[in-house]
């Protein structure tokens, strides 16, 4: 698998991560005494996310995102 392949993995699953992470906190403000520790949990996968995402979002940009070839109007 490519880093450009990996990369979109990673994120896809990443955003799973997240959610999940979401929910836990969901959970822990319902408790009476929540561990304040779980709130960081999401920083974790998104802070992944924006550097993964980021990446992501220039790669349509640069010649790799293209395919390696210029576009036919930039001829
Ligand atoms: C934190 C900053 C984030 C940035 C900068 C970012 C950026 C991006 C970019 C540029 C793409 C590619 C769009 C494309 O051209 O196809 C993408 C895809 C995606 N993002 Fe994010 N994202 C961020 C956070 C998140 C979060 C928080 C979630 C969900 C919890 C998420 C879920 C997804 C999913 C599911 C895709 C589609 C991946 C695929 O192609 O399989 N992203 N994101």
């Amino acid at each position: 698998m490519n880093a450009r392949k990996w990369i979109r993995q990673s994120h896809r699953w990443l955003s799973m991560i997240f959610t999940v992470t979401v929910l836990g906190c969901i959970v822990a403000v319902s408790q009476e005494n929540p561990a304040m520790w779980v709130f960081y949990l999401p920083l974790v996968p998104l802070i992944l996310q924006f550097l993964t995402g980021l990446y992501l979002f220039v790669l349509p940009y640069t010649a790799k995102g293209r395919g390696g070839r210029r576009a036919a109007s930039e001829t």
